[in-house]
Order: structure tokens, then C-alpha cells, then sequence
């Protein structure tokens, strides 16, 4: 069998393009999407182009979506390469630090910064399999230190604490060799990023695709954009 990655919310936006480059490039793709049907959407698209992909149901933020999606994952593949925390939201219009509520807080830290943490936990078994293997945060660079402001609170904070993640399993899979590493795409035109964002798809999916595919394994405990280490 090839390199095995899984990318979740892969159904749309950058992370679809992450999955569709990848395939390109003759990875097993499994599509991670909390709707089945955008999942199987996306899955068709990619096969059209020539590509293995599967989908696989996988809500970040619900840890019994996560369990059963690993479980369901090692029933179809022996081990897993590359695993790129993907899925995330933006929620922040109108709200900055002096009126964002608890709850919207909860909520981003829920699918931004928790998800991913839960997704390692459940697929470190599979990864462990893996000779080289990787994991991609999608952070930002609304959550650097220098690119802190009052606005877009919950979103900043998320990717704030997301980089400190990439940082702690770095070091405690030092010891695996897994390789793990934030990445920023640059402002991308997506749902997210809207109609004005400089950067296309593809631009926006390329740091990640390299991480995951041609980057040296010794590369571990970074943050990327335009595939350079940027500050935290
Ligand atoms: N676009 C930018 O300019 C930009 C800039 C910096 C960083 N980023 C980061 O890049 C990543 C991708 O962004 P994007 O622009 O492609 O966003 P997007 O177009 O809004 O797509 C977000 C994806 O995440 C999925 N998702 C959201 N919550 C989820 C959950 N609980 N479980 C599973 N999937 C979930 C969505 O699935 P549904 O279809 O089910 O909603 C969708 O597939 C995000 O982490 C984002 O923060 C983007």
C-alpha cells in the first residue's frame, strides 16, 4: 500500500484541495468531512481526476465522532503517513475581546484547538505505524504573537493555543519520529477567507501538501507559510 493521509474537513476550501494534491501525487486519500454526503461530494470529485480516496465521517468536535472514525480507519488501512488538522471555523464577525462570550469561545476552541488535540490521541495508533510519519496543524496567522489584535477574538485565540499544541506533540513525539508542525496558507479565497483573499486554492494548499509529501522528516516543531518557518 502507498502513503496513507487523512485530511479533515476535506470536503471544501483548502483543506479539499490539500486532498485532491495529494491524490495527485499517489497518496491514499481518506476525504474527513462530518457530512457524509459533502464527503462522498468531494470523494467522486477526486476519483474523476484519477485519485484513491475514501470517505470517512469525522466530526472534530465531538470525541465519539473522532473514536469511531479511527476505529472505522483501522479497519480499512494498516497504518496512517500524514495526518493534516484541517477542519476549522471562523465565527468572529462583529465580536472582539471586550464582548466575545464564553460560549463562543467554548465553541472555536472546540473545533480549532480541542479537535485536533482528540484526533491525534485517536489516531496516534495508526500513525505509530507509520515509518515517517506527519502531522500538519492548520493554524493561522491571525493566532501569531505579533498578529494579535482586539478583533476576531475567539478565531486568534484558537490559533494562538494551536501553535502551543504543534509545540507540546512535537516534543512528546520526538521519541516516534513523527514529525508534527503548524502551517499558515496565507489569505485564501474560500468560504472563509471570502471573494477578496489574494491567494488561490491551490496556493493556499501547497505549504501543506510539501509538509506532508517532500518536507525533510527532520522538520519538527515549526511554523510555516510559503514553506519558511515564520515566528510563533
Ligand atoms: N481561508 C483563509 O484565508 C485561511 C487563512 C488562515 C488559516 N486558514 C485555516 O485553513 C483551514 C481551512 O480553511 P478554509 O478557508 O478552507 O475554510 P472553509 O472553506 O470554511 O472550510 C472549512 C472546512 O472545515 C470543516 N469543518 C468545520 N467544522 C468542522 C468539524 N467540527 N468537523 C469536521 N469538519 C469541520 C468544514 O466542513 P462543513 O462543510 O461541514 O462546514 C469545511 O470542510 C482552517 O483551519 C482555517 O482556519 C484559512
Amino acid at each position: 500500500m502507498g502513503k496513507t493521509v487523512l485530511i479533515t474537513g476535506a470536503n471544501r476550501g483548502i483543506g479539499y484541495e490539500t486532498a485532491r494534491q495529494l491524490a495527485a501525487k499517489g497518496f491514499q486519500v481518506f476525504v474527513g468531512a462530518r457530512k457524509p454526503d459533502a464527503a462522498e461530494k468531494a470523494v467522486a470529485a477526486i476519483r474523476k481526476e484519477g485519485g484513491t480516496v475514501e470517505a470517512l465521517t469525522l466530526d472534530v468536535a465531538d470525541t465519539s465522532s473522532v473514536n469511531a472514525a479511527a476505529a472505522e480507519l483501522a479497519k480499512r488501512t494498516d497504518h496512517l503517513d500524514v495526518l493534516i488538522n484541517n477542519a476549522g471555523i471562523y465565527p468572529d464577525e462583529g465580536v472582539n475581546i471586550l464582548n466575545v462570550s464564553r460560549e463562543q469561545l467554548v465553541t472555536t476552541f472546540q473545533t480549532n484547538t480541542f479537535g485536533p488535540i482528540i484526533v491525534v490521541q485517536a489516531f496516534l495508533p495508526l500513525l505509530r505505524k507509520s515509518k515517517e510519519a506527519r502531522i500538519i496543524n492548520f493554524s493561522s496567522g491571525l493566532g501569531q504573537l505579533d498578529g494579535m489584535s482586539s478583533g476576531i477574538p475567539s478565531y486568534s485565540l484558537s490559533k494562538l493555543a494551536i501553535n502551543g499544541v504543534t509545540i507540546m506533540l512535537a516534543e512528546a513525539l520526538r521519541g516516534d519520529a513523527i514529525a508534527v508542525n503548524s502551517m499558515c496558507p496565507g489569505w485564501v479565497r474560500t468560504d472563509m477567507g471570502g471573494a477578496s483573499a489574494p491567494r488561490s486554492v491551490e496556493q493556499g494548499a501547497d505549504t501543506a501538501v510539501w509538509l506532508g509529501s517532500e518536507a525533510h522528516q527532520e522538520l519538527t516543531g515549526k511554523f510555516f507559510r510559503g514553506r519558511k518557518v515564520i515566528p510563533w
